[in-house]
């Protein structure tokens, strides 16, 4: 039995063919719709350009080109090669959001699934300036945070499973908080990958940043935005128990 164990996001790029293969896009796509209305409804002005930050394999930009002209950031180079083939349309860039720059400014940028990566009040606070550099005056910033330190579903196991050409994959997450005092929680993925005969293990520990809603909404209003931190029944459902959203509107 061949085993590896990673600390980086190898899910993301060495394992990037098994991310493919537990995602799709028909799974995005009721996010991808709250996204979409959530947008329509606060935008002061109509939405055409869409900076997407941590854009990942493009399965929810499957969805998001349909209503708006998609321009896509990731840190991994292996998640953007699926976004391009499943998303000719879009434009994709490599890149950190803490960092990424471009010349052009938009009418909206989205942060859905990958904010909770950041590890610190000052990251945020380079993503929210960041974003706020990259849009239109009177631009909307969207940010969903997955998980909330008060509502932190501690030890939470899931398993699915796939199959493609012969290897069949048992996929497992778990999330924990390992340390009371430290604001982030480890999403460790657990890779049984059966390749005929062989089993190889794969074990990637993600470690995200975990804060309270108030030190989120700090840093979006300390960017310059007009903030509003919603919460709702249909994004829990959509995401998870405990999942919020911030929305920021860079003034006129
Ligand atoms: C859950 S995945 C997003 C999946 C995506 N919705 C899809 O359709 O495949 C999270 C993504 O965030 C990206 N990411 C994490 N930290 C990042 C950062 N600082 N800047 C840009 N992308 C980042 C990862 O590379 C990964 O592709």
């Amino acid at each position: 039995m061949k085993r590896e164990i990673t600390g980086g996001l190898q899910l993301y790029t060495d394992y990037q063919w098994v991310w493919e293969l537990v995602s799709s896009r028909e799974e995005y796509e009721s996010l991808a719709e709250y996204v979409i209305t959530q947008i329509k409804d606060h935008e002061g002005h109509p939405t055409a350009s869409l900076l997407h930050l941590g854009c990942g394999s493009g399965n929810m930009d499957h969805h998001l080109k349909q209503h708006f002209a998609v321009t896509g950031v990731d840190l991994s180079p292996d998640m953007l090669s699926s976004a391009r083939k499943k998303n000719p349309e879009c434009d994709y860039h490599t890149g950190d959001m803490r960092t990424f720059s471009s010349s052009k400014r938009f009418d909206a940028v989205i942060i859905p699934d990958s904010i909770d990566y950041l590890r610190s009040p000052a990251e945020m606070q380079q993503v929210f300036g960041n974003a706020h550099k990259q849009l239109k005056p009177g631009g909307l910033l969207l940010a969903i945070v997955g998980y909330d330190p008060e509502n932190f579903p501690q030890n939470r196991t899931t398993v699915e499973t796939a199959s493609q050409k012969g290897v069949d994959i048992t996929f497992i997450e778990n999330n924990y908080i390992p340390d009371s005092q430290d604001p982030s929680f480890e999403a460790t993925f657990i890779c049984l990958i059966r390749d005929q005969r062989h089993l190889k293990t794969m074990i990637d520990v993600h470690t995200l940043g975990l804060f309270r809603k108030d030190t989120w909404f700090k840093e979006l209003e300390r960017a310059g935005f007009d903030g509003v931190l919603f919460q709702d029944g249909l994004l829990e459902m959509v995401v998870q128990e405990g999942a919020f959203m911030l929305i920021g509107k860079k003034p006129d």
